[in-house]
């Protein structure tokens, strides 16, 4: 069939289309009509990037969208052309390889929220195949077409970009503050640095990057991205859906058959054979480190998703991978022998047996060899914050979060600065002439805007700034500087930002929720920021100001009496009294008894002295969610040119993996 033939006959096919608008259910995001291929219409590729493909054909049994024909035809024809080049060929031809067997199941789903109250779900019946490991390399636009069912077709437009293969970069750092947005940037830069007058009289780090971008978090089929979604479109150039890291979510049972396309770290790895270092604040099989190495449909499978930082992808033909040198982070819990690691098993010796240097604390951190291939887990869960570890350091005795699994607490544990400034000493050691590539996340931003707990959420910002200062000082020392591309991102937002102050005294001491309001200041009873003054009777700028040094800025008092009017745009019922929480991260919401178990209200013991502030959210939620606004991205560096402006999430993985030379315009095995 000849190429112009195929888009011709796509002007008259369409009989089938989709009868329902997707929105709060889909059928299967990204396939409108009854044939799927994954990737999809629109899907863009590095030259040479590995990639799977999944066909599928569905026959909906009942519902609006209920087709004739019993079972789906899995007689199938997929074809790929390239535009202006040869006819297209057979899938099986284009790629020399067999052609898969087909598989079959089914799936149910719901229209809309009635379906779903009156749980009558429309069943639909699958015939699919997958090619796997794949890949496409001379730059272009290629029409893939799939016919099915006499002679229905489903059509994808997908672009090789032209990305040339020079390498320009010898290493990349990559910084991931998770749901920081420019308004907590801002917020964190009044909290931490002085003015006079208006002017600021230091910078964050951040502020002295020479170029900034913004980028476009949209998801392939929502609007709203999770980190394991944006995650996968930073690292891969391939956008996807909530829940899922490194595929394109189809609809079958397993999460770990769905389509994959490799990231970042495995391409750097395969084509530079140089160093990936992944840390983060987080417990580390989470979505942002997860995303690296993991291929999941579902983000929730944290054994796995360990056992893929050690050894791949093992059940489908992948890419080769032989682990990070360096993987920091919580999560012990899917280290130690219990049932959350992966079949039961001790990851701490998996990775011991693969060579890997084991250490679970900071002094062991601070005393590690930077020769060896190093572990490093220093809590269940996720870390400590900042301000539990730096200010109220009786919050990290908690029982049971040593990093052993034991009854212990993890008392000594390392900030993002000093895991991140080891990855450095290592990665360096071990890669000096290839080269490395390492992710540093700060996840508490994130976590910590979710609970609504912004003192924490914006000091776990400012050691992000302080994380990407000694990085650029480091590298610097070492002479690395100049060949280094420094990205600073996040993934998504949330809806937060500074209106004005609160005088703390005035608002517990009124008696109700109305008289409290009258503590918030806007405008000019805003006044300054009380953050930076520890010592009022000291000069504005002077050193007894600033306690938190250590050379960058962070507050000086985080307990003052006047204090941020801040708040997130979508949230439980909660109370605010606008005061630090001295006992730990904020539980806002919670569930009361005689109710149901999702039904969450304000948390009866927080913030007593506040008044209610009801939720706008589903009363299932008990925190705040993510939020559609573009966020930042702070670049210098080799290729710093290149990320001015505004670009799609998906743009941030080219302009890295084209500035490391990842693009390969030429055949290599398979
Ligand atoms: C399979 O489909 C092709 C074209 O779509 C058609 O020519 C062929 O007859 C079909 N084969 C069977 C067994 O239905
Ligand atoms: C749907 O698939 C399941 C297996 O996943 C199978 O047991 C069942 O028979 C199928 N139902 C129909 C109606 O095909
Ligand atoms: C569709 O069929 C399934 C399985 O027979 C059933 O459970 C469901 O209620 C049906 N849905 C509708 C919308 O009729
Ligand atoms: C494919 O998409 C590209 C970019 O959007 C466009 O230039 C081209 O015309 C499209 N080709 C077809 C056949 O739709
Ligand atoms: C790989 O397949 C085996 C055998 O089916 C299974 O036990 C294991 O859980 C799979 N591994 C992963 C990482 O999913
Ligand atoms: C993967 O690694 C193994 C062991 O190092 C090697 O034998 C094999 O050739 C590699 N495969 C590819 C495709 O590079
Ligand atoms: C830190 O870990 C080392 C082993 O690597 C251990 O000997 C030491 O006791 C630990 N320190 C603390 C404070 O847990
Ligand atoms: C690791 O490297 C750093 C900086 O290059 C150096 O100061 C430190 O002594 C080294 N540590 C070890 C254990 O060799
Ligand atoms: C841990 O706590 C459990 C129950 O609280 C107790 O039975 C056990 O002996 C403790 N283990 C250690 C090592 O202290
Ligand atoms: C809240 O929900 C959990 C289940 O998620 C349940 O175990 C707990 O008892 C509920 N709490 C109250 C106070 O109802
Ligand atoms: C406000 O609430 C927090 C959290 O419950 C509490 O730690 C703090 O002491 C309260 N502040 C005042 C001024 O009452
Ligand atoms: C919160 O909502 C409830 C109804 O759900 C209402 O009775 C109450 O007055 C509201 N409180 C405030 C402070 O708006
Ligand atoms: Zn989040």
């Amino acid at each position: 069939m000849k190429f112009s033939n195929t888009v011709a006959k796509c002007v008259a096919c369409g009989f089938l289309a989709s009868r329902v608008a997707a929105q709060t259910f889909q059928r299967l995001g990204t396939c409108p009509q009854l044939g799927c291929i994954f990737p999809p219409d629109q899907a863009d590729f590095l030259p040479g990037q590995w990639f799977d493909i999944r066909l599928e054909v569905h026959a909906p049994q009942n519902g609006s969208e209920r087709v004739p024909y019993a079972n789906p035809d899995g007689n199938f024809t997929f074809t790929i052309a390239k535009e202006g080049g040869a006819a297209a060929q057979p899938a099986t031809q284009y790629f020399k390889l067999q052609e898969p067997k087909l598989e079959t199941w089914n799936f149910t789903w719901y229209e809309d929220l009635f379906a779903s109250e009156a749980d009558t779900p429309s069943f639909v019946k699958v015939a699919s195949k997958a090619y796997r490991k794949v890949a496409l390399y001379e730059p272009g636009q290629y029409i893939a077409t799939l016919t099915y069912q006499d002679g229905e077709t489903t059509q994808a437009n997908w672009t090789v970009r032209d990305i040339p293969t020079k390498r320009r970069a010898k290493n990349t750092v990559m910084f991931i503050g998770d749901g920081m947005t420019t308004n907590m940037i801002t917020a964190a830069r009044l909290i931490a640095h002085q003015q006079i007058n208006g002017k600021y009289q230091s910078l964050m780090a951040m502020d002295q990057f020479p170029v900034l971008g913004h980028q476009m978090t949209h998801s392939i089929d929502s609007f709203i991205t999770d980190s394991a979604n944006s995650a996968t479109a930073l690292y891969t150039g391939h956008k996807s859906t909530v829940n899922a890291l490194g595929v394109y979510a189809d609809s079958s049972k397993s999460p770990a058959d769905d389509p994959k396309v490799a990231t970042i770290a495995e391409l750097f790895h395969e084509i530079h054979g140089g160093g990936v270092g992944i840390v983060s604040t987080a417990f580390i099989a989470d979505a942002t480190p997860a995303a690296l190495t993991a291929h999941t449909r579902n983000r929730g499978q944290y054994g796995e998703v360990v056992d893929s930082f050690l050894r791949g992808i093992q059940n489908y033909t992948w890419v080769n991978w032989t682990g990070p040198d360096v993987l920091f982070g919580g999560g012990a819990e899917q280290f130690y022998p219990n049932k959350g690691s992966f079949q039961g098993k001790d990851y701490y010796a998996e990775f011991a047996n693969a060579g890997y240097n084991v250490i679970l604390n900071n002094t062991a951190l601070q005393t590690a060899s930077n020769d060896s291939k190093t572990l490093g887990i220093f809590s269940v869960s996720n870390m400590a914050k900042w301000l539990d570890r730096e200010v109220y350091t009786e919050n990290l005795d908690i029982a049971e979060t040593a990093p052993d699994g034991g009854n212990g607490s993890a008392t000594d544990q390392p900030g993002l600065k000093e895991m991140t400034l080891k990855a450095l000493e290592i990665l360096h050691t071990r890669n000096p002439e290839k080269g490395f590539f390492l992710m540093s996340e700060a996840a508490s931003v994130d976590k910590m805007m979710h609970v609504l707990d912004y003192d924490r959420a914006l000091t776990e910002l400012l050691e992000l700034d302080d994380t990407i200062k000694a990085t650029k000082a480091y590298l610097e020392s070492i002479g690395e500087l100049e060949n280094t591309q420094i990205v600073v991102t996040a993934d998504h937002g949330h809806g937060f930002d500074v209106m004005g102050s609160v005088d703390t005294q005035y608002l517990a001491a009124q008696e109700t929720d109305r008289e409290k309001r009258n503590a918030v200041g806007v405008y000019e009873q805003s006044g300054l920021s009380q953050y930076v003054v520890a010592n009022t009777s000291a000069p504005v700028g002077s050193d007894q100001n600033l306690v938190y040094t250590e050379g960058v800025n962070f507050p000086a008092n985080v307990d003052p009496r006047y204090t941020l009017f801040s708040g997130v745009a979508a949230f439980p019922d909660h109370r605010e009294n606008y005061t630090v929480h001295k006992r730990g991260p904020r539980i806002p919401a919670l569930n009361v008894t005689g109710f149901d178990e999702d039904d969450y209200y304000v948390n009866y013991i927080d913030a007593v002295t506040g008044f209610i502030v009801n939720g706008t959210l589903p009363v299932s939620a008990d925190q705040g969610v993510h939020s559609l606004t573009d966020v930042p991205v702070f670049t210098q560096g080799p290729c710093q040119a290149d990320f001015g402006g505004v670009f799609n999430s998906i743009d941030v993985f080219y302009k890295m993996a084209g500035c490391l030379g990842l693009s390969r315009t030429s055949p290599v095995a398979r």
